[in-house]
């Protein structure tokens, strides 16, 4: 389906072209003085340059083309020289009526197909999730699922962070706790055990301990840097042990990402890009890109406007261990051999933007993926009430399954506060819509800025939430499941959108047909906020309608027919969209 805006901006074409004026001066926008009118064309003010005539005059003639345009209510001349539109309730009616007919609500993707990678979550091994994983799994989930209901195939890759330095730290540490363990006899023959030599409660505190060790003690710093190359290098006992640590590790991290609802599809990691890093060294050394500096093997990224020093990029450290830099391009490598991706799309925290300026760089010198766009989403950080990163009260980093909970708990208490359902119910309810304020509370804050963590706000029913939104489209189930109990059914000849009658029922028509150009929108700018931003507009436009219209009460089983299509409309506007989000609404709340 085409978008309102592109029909309407159509039909002015028209006018245009028959008037003899470009049409490209034809552009129907929404207005930005909703007072006065629906839409605008403000063509007619740049025209009159070209033509050398007064605006009003241009406009004048591109109206009196249009006023009897069945599309349009009023088309209506203003001086200087713009043109205010109000759109015809007859097409909206029939443009939302399509819209129901549709798949996808009549969306249509306005460019070919692409096939995009998105690398997000980016959890560690063998470190706990906390609250720094939260943005990239959500947006990420949230970017990964616009992509692909606009059309595109989209590979998610969570791209564990399972070959650095910190490998080298746990095997460490586990080496001084446990010197008895076959990986660290340098004698031993045989197979390894396949049992791993902990639990993951265990291994989760082995990280901490090994890099709080780190920062003190230089001599085991250094262990930690040769156990790190050792692994790299494929010493068999360390990859043996890397193996387990790996897979305990996963299966907790699977665990707490189904929590959060976000799925990849790749669980690939840092350490996949390993066989292809020799090659790629060799290639950037033969190619007079990389050189030698102190040791390292490094590349100059530097351009000549930049306003900030971009150092150089480390692809190989003195010891001959690689860098999270060289995994990232080794990565780029494997990604195109293996999918041909269009685009990556790396979701991450913005203090890494130097890193990816860096590896973006060397991947166009090096002509590493020339055919793939790489894009870095950086993200904000999320704050504390002291506008601090966020801390829990005793200063540590937070779980996120701590976080998780408190917001659980209190979506709990207002639930019991209103008493509609019981305990149980609540509780069941209280982890779809805490996991709901949680992830509204992000996402709809462009994701670029910082954020501020507030418990209190994001769990109220009220306002711009996610609770708001889910009990809006609980409003709408039960209405609708009233309808149906009282033993009515929608004919086929039902299936209409009421002419419309009062003005809180045009505006929430006037939301739903938006739809289509608001996905456009986030998804060119890979902005879930804006979906954020307009499921609140249709919630308060639904909300508002609700209030003013007896829907159950109406008599005119004609009229109260159209209200149920236009209810199962814009709950399923709701629903997609959430969706989007990574969200779903419970029956009852
Ligand atoms: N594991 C990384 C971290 O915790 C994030 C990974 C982001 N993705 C990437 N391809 N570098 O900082």
């Amino acid at each position: 389906m085409k978008k309102l805006l592109e029909l309407m901006s159509e039909q002015f074409e028209k006018a245009f072209s028959d008037c003899g004026y470009d049409k490209k001066y034809a552009k129907v926008t929404v207005s930005n003085r909703p007072d006065l009118c629906e839409y605008q064309c403000n063509g007619a003010m740049a025209a009159a340059k070209e033509y050398k005539k007064a605006p009003f005059v241009i406009a004048e003639e591109i109206t009196a083309k249009l006023t009897d345009n069945a599309m349009f209510e009023m088309v209506e001349m203003v001086k200087p020289g713009f043109i205010n539109i109000v759109i015809s309730q007859s097409f909206l009616a029939v443009y939302a009526e399509e819209m129901i007919a549709a798949e996808k609500l009549g969306f249509v993707h306005s460019e070919n197909p692409k096939t995009i990678v998105v690398d997000y979550g980016g959890a560690n091994v063998a470190k706990p999730l906390h609250v720094g994983h939260l943005r990239p799994a959500i947006i990420g989930e949230s970017i990964k699922r616009l992509c692909r209901f606009v059309g595109d195939t989209v590979i998610g890759d969570v791209h564990l962070g399972d070959w650095g330095l910190q490998m080298g730290l746990i095997i460490e540490q586990l080496h001084s706790e446990h010197p008895e363990l076959p990986y660290f006899d340098e004698n031993y023959i045989g197979d390894f055990p396949s049992e791993p030599p902990f639990t993951i409660d265990e291994l989760e505190k082995i990280y901490p301990a090994a890099s709080a060790r780190s920062k003190e003690d230089a001599a085991f710093k250094e262990l930690a840097h040769t156990a790190t190359l050792k692994l790299q290098e494929g010493y068999a006992p360390y990859r043996a042990l890397w193996q387990h640590i790996l897979n305990v590790s996963v299966a907790d991290l699977q665990k707490n990402y189904k929590r959060l609802n976000v799925s990849f599809d790749l669980w690939k990691g840092e350490s996949d890009a390993e066989p292809y890093i020799p090659d790629m060294i060799k290639r950037l050394i033969q190619s007079g890109l990389a050189y030698e500096s102190q040791g390292a093997l490094i590349i100059d990224v530097e351009k000549e406007n930049d306003t900030k020093t971009i150092p150089p990029c480390i692809i190989r450290k003195s010891d001959g261990a690689s860098l999270y830099a060289t995994s990232d391009l080794a990565t780029m490598i494997q990604r195109t051999q293996d999918y041909h991706p269009q685009e990556v799309i790396y979701v991450a925290d913005n203090r890494q933007d130097m890193h990816f300026t860096q590896i973006f760089r060397v991947a166009e010198k090096a002509e590493i993926c020339p055919d793939t766009k790489l894009i870095f989403l950086g993200f904000g950080t999320m704050n504390g009430k002291d506008g601090r990163p966020f801390k829990t009260r005793d200063g540590g980093v937070m779980r996120l399954e701590e976080l998780i909970a408190s917001i659980c708990a209190a979506v709990y208490d207002k639930i019991m506060e209103n008493r509609t359902v019981s305990e149980e119910e609540a509780k069941e309810v209280s982890e779809i819509v805490g996991l709901a304020a949680l992830k509204y509370g992000d996402l709809s804050n462009q994701a670029s800025k910082d954020y501020m963590f507030d418990i209190e706000r994001f769990a109220s029913f009220e306002g711009n939430t996610g609770p708001y939104i889910l009990y809006t489209i609980v409003r709408i189930k039960s209405i609708l499941e009233k309808y149906e109990s009282s033993g009515q059914v929608l004919s086929a000849e039902d299936e209409h959108i009421n002419p419309v009658q009062t003005e809180a029922e045009k505006a929430l028509i006037m939301e739903a047909v938006r739809f289509n150009s608001m996905i456009e929108s986030a998804y060119s700018e890979l902005a879930p906020h804006k979906i954020c931003a307009y499921v609140y507009d249709l919630s308060n436009a639904f909300n508002k309608f609700y209030h003013e219209t007896s829907i159950i009460g109406e008599t005119d089983k004609k009229r109260q027919a159209g209200f149920i299509v236009l209810l199962k409309l814009i709950k399923r506007i709701l629903e997609t969209s959430i969706d989007l989000l990574g969200l779903s609404a419970p029956e009852r709340m």
